[in-house]
């Protein structure tokens, strides 16, 4: 991608700054939690604030932003001009092309991918006296579950490269209490999902897989959604394909599937649809305590033609991905760390961590000058081991998950998504560079601006 002319200055000032300053002393390299040189501690010096009045572009870049076209609201009007909005045909369309493009052998299409965690614990007798291993770098809702299965979430940190779950701690918490390992694909980078399987077959675990960032990730040339006894994922709005809220779960147990399918339809032998279209018939029992956790055809509406553009949508958030690669490699910033060719990354969250222990910004400034630049950002995520009810609840203290507290500090997501344009992309090159490069180092050494 070409950065316009007028942007370039701000792009050498960067350069010249880090040539000069910054190259010899910082490394790109991150190891895990027991490097001497790595602080975990807060960032919390400040910068001078003296960006230049004029925005990086316009208009407010939103962060997330979700790639809708016109065969998506195309298939939304004739939903709703078909007289059936709920759970029917379009939902069972989309179950069967997510699952042919998963390869799994079933998936059942829910109203989130909290909804697919959580009826896959039930389903698995997950519960009271439980303990599900799983990591504190996470959505809240990931543990969340856990605890309305009335299990116990134990959290084990993360690899600081990758911010997946480090196996070698996997087996380190395991107790007789000990039902399953919850691991989750962060950013859409797919665990270590050998040793994962290995530690659960040797212990007769279940593998309950978060893959809200996965859909179209690979392992080992295996889709994400093939690996563990359930696997779910999300449609929010932020998510590679969106459908307003909304999940499904892949698994190759018919019997699972079948299960969840009745109890996210309130436990009725029949859904809706078998009971008003017009091969259906009205009677209906409820055989177990269900919930309402299905999926609409309006939903689906949205989501069957992004599926179909999947794959070319991973193909333009991996351009993206290269473009900030290339961009950024200057910057007083860990870069997302690079993709062994074992694995196909579904390219969800463009997270960096922001080097705040070297130099004089920290991340809550870095993304309230990205926003006066006009442009969006996450943190994905405040470890959930920071968070007062998990800390309070679990007595844990910030040390407790080195890596998790490190990355937490740190992190910062910037806009990826197939509905960027060239331009979209080039302001946010551009406003990152503005930022870091007229930030200082901590010795006081001054930058060059
Ligand atoms: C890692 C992770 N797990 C689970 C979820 C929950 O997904 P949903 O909103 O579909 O329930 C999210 C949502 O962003 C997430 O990031």
């Amino acid at each position: 991608m070409k950065v316009p002319r007028d942007r370039l200055i701000d792009r050498v000032k960067g350069v010249v700054f880090n040539i000069n300053l910054v190259r010899a002393s910082l490394t790109n390299d991150i190891t895990n939690q027991h490097s001497p040189n790595l602080p975990t501690q807060e960032c919390s010096m400040k910068s001078k604030d003296n960006f230049e009045n004029r925005p990086a572009r316009e208009n407010y870049l939103v962060f997330g932003k979700p790639d809708l076209r016109r065969e998506e609201i195309d298939e939304v009007i004739a939903t709703l001009e078909s007289g059936w909005i709920g759970t029917g045909p379009r939902v069972e369309k989309f179950e069967e092309n997510f699952r042919s493009y998963v390869g799994a052998r079933h998936a059942v299409a829910v109203s989130s991918c909290t909804a697919a965690m959580y009826l896959s614990f039930l389903e698995l007798g997950i519960g009271a006296g439980d303990e599900v291993i799983t990591s504190p770098f996470t959505f809240a809702s990931t543990a969340n579950v856990v605890i309305h299965a009335g299990a116990t979430p134990i959290f084990v940190d993360i690899d600081r490269r990758t911010k997946n779950i480090d196996p070698a701690h996997i087996e380190q918490a395991i107790t007789p209490n000990t039902k399953a390992i919850l691991p989750i694909h962060y950013a859409g980078r797919p665990c270590d999902m050998d040793s994962i399987l290995d530690i659960a077959k040797r212990h007769g675990l279940y593998v309950v897989e978060d893959a809200a960032h996965a859909i179209g990730a690979e392992y080992q040339g295996h889709k994400i959604g093939t690996l563990g006894d359930i696997t779910a994922f999300s449609f929010y709005v932020t998510k590679n394909v969106v459908t307003g809220e909304g999940g499904m779960l892949t698994t190759q147990n018919a019997a699972y599937a079948d299960n969840i399918r009745l109890k996210s339809m309130h436990g009725l032998s029949k859904s809706a649809w078998n009971r008003f279209s017009k091969t259906g018939n009205t009677r209906y029992e409820v055989v177990t305590p269900g919930f309402s956790y299905n999926m609409t055809d309006i939903q689906a509406a949205l989501g069957l033609p992004q599926l179909a553009r999947l794959e070319s949508n991973l193909r333009r958030r991996e351009a993206i991905w290269r473009a900030y690669d290339e961009a950024f490699q200057d910057l007083p910033v860990y870069l997302p760390a690079p993709v062994p060719s074992t694995i196909r990354h579904a390219r969800h969250l463009y997270t960096l961590l922001i080097k705040c222990d070297l130099v004089d910004i920290t991340r809550e400034e870095v993304t309230i000058a990205l926003a006066k630049e006009n442009i969006g950002t996450g943190v994905n995520f405040i470890s959930l081991h920071l968070q007062p009810y998990y800390r309070d609840m679990y007595h844990l203290s910030p040390g407790d998950f080195p890596n998790a507290l490190f990355a937490s500090e740190r992190t910062l997501s910037l806009p990826l998504s197939s509905a960027l344009s060239d331009g979209d992309v080039e302001d946010v090159i551009a406003a990152l560079h503005r930022i870091l490069s007229r930030v200082r180092l901590k010795n006081r050494i001054q930058t060059v601006d």
